[in-house]
């Protein structure tokens, strides 16, 4: 290992510089304006991994393209190795609203310990870590005990459409004996993580339609129904005085916290009063009888996305408008089932709905919640790795935010996956002026370099 730690401390600068070129790329997925970028970052990628010493090919699909990169393999080698898949992506979130960056989001800059720009810990940051942990080893001639496969796909922020269908397609050359993510967070730069726990997923768009166009408030108001008050009405219905979410039967699958992970979770780092300054709200809000630690990672929650209707310029202007809409999104634990939850969100929505006003709801993203045994010997390895790279104790960790991907690399390749986060809570994933820990990234790459020796040893 001394001689990979030695290769990582001289090229540290420029590492820093190669994320630097990896997040100049505005490779918005969500945007198709932004396609050809996604592809010229993808190409990007392939000559990156190809001059770090792998074999990499893009792969097109119907969306943006796969980058697949391949350690070689050795001249000699005795019996069996392990095989991990590395996963991660290059495409980014819109960077939108632009006016509160503090630099332009796809010029990247160095500001304290931070790089800032859009990608830089959503994923770019993350993955391109485990990418020089490779290099490192190839570069110094260290033999590596284990056969690596990164698989980077430029659909993660809009749903991974063409990736499941990629899996079935190479599910012998992606066969492995688990799959490791760095796509998640850790609570502190003292407190390396494993999560092992992700909350799923279960998107939708409602409408109501009123009058055929916007019409005189004045003349006309009154004797139709304004759709922007009935959809407020009807959210309103959807949450009740405890923080619960108000739908029948949302709660029947949910898996109650045991005493065991509750009192592990009291343990985690986090004080109440500075979680609520840095967000800048007034009070805390969330579901009776939870901490926030549990409302945030382990309940289910029902969120308004976006809410559009009528006129949203200057000034005043007198209408009923003609329609109303609300962009929404449950989070769901185990065992809830989005089908199921889609369901039951349709029917109640449809009761909900007064005969004055048409509905209609649309559905987007749907993933299954995720949790993996935080005890397994391979669980057992990254912890393993996370201290000896971080020098401090790790913690178990659940979160959140959705990967909907790891639930097919379970069901495809019968694959784990191992998430071992480098972001921090204060990195603004998704938000203006997103920035990424330089010394994450660099103890990212270590943690990656001893994961490998620790994995391959299970
Ligand atoms: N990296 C996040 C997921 C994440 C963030 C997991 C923090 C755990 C902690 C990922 O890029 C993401 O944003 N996923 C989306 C998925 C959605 C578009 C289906 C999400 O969670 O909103
Ligand atoms: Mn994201």
């Amino acid at each position: 290992m001394q001689a990979i730690i030695e290769y990582l401390k001289q090229n540290k600068a420029r590492f820093v510089e190669d994320l630097c070129d990896y997040v100049r790329f505005p490779s918005v997925s969500a945007q198709p304006q932004h396609r050809s970028d996604l592809h010229a970052c993808a190409a990007w990628l392939v000559k990156h991994c190809r001059q770090i010493g792998l074999n990499a090919r893009l792969c097109p699909t119907q969306g943006h393209p796969i980058v697949v990169a391949k350690t070689p393999a050795p001249r000699k080698r005795a019996g069996r190795v392990p095989h991990f898949v590395v996963y991660g992506h290059y495409d980014v979130q819109p960077p939108e609203p632009i006016d509160l960056w503090i630099s332009p989001p796809f010029e990247p800059r160095v500001k304290g310990r931070s790089l800032f720009g859009r990608g830089a810990s959503d994923n770019k940051g993350q993955n391109l870590a485990h990418l020089k942990a490779v290099q490192a080893y190839l570069k110094t001639g260290t033999p590596l005990p284990c056969d690596i496969t990164f698989v980077i796909e430029g659909e993660e922020e809009v749903g991974s459409s063409s990736l499941a269908r990629f899996l079935r397609a190479h599910r012998n050359e992606l066969n492995c004996d688990a799959v490791v993510i760095s796509d998640t967070g850790m609570p502190t730069p003292k407190h390396p993580a494993l999560t092992y726990a992700l909350r799923g997923i279960a998107a939708f768009e409602l409408t109501l339609r009123g009058p055929a166009h916007d019409l005189h408030s004045g003349i006309f108001g009154g004797t139709v129904d304004n759709p922007a008050m009935a959809l407020s009405q009807m959210l309103g219905k959807l949450r009740d005085n405890n923080g619960r979410v108000a739908i029948p039967g949302f709660y029947d699958d949910v898996q109650r916290l045991s005493a065991y992970e509750r009192k592990q979770f009291k343990r985690l780092p986090f004080d109440e009063r500075d979680y609520r300054k840095f967000l800048g709200v007034p009070k805390l809000f969330g579901e009776r009888g939870h901490t926030p630690i549990e409302q945030r990672s382990a309940r289910p929650t029902l969120e308004i996305n976006g809410l559009t209707s009528g006129y949203q310029g200057e000034g005043n202007k007198t209408i009923v408008p003609a329609w109303a809409r609300a962009k929404i999104t449950t989070r769901l634990v185990p065992n809830q089932n989005p089908a199921k939850i889609i369901k039951s969100v349709r029917q109640h929505l449809k009761k909900l709905c007064p005969p004055t006003v048409r509905m209609e709801l649309k559905t987007g993203h749907g993933a299954k919640p995720y949790i993996v045994s935080p005890t397994s010997l391979q669980a057992q390895a990254a912890l393993r790795a996370l201290k000896s790279a971080f020098g401090c104790e790790p913690v178990l960790i659940r979160e959140g935010g959705s990967i909907p991907i790891v639930n097919d690399f379970k069901k495809i390749l019968r694959a784990e996956s191992l998430m071992l986060g480098l972001a921090l809570p204060d990195d603004n994933a998704h938000s203006p002026n997103e920035k990424f820990n330089l010394d994450n990234f660099a103890k990212g790459q270590l943690m990656s370099a001893c994961l490998w020796q620790e994995l391959s040893r299970c």
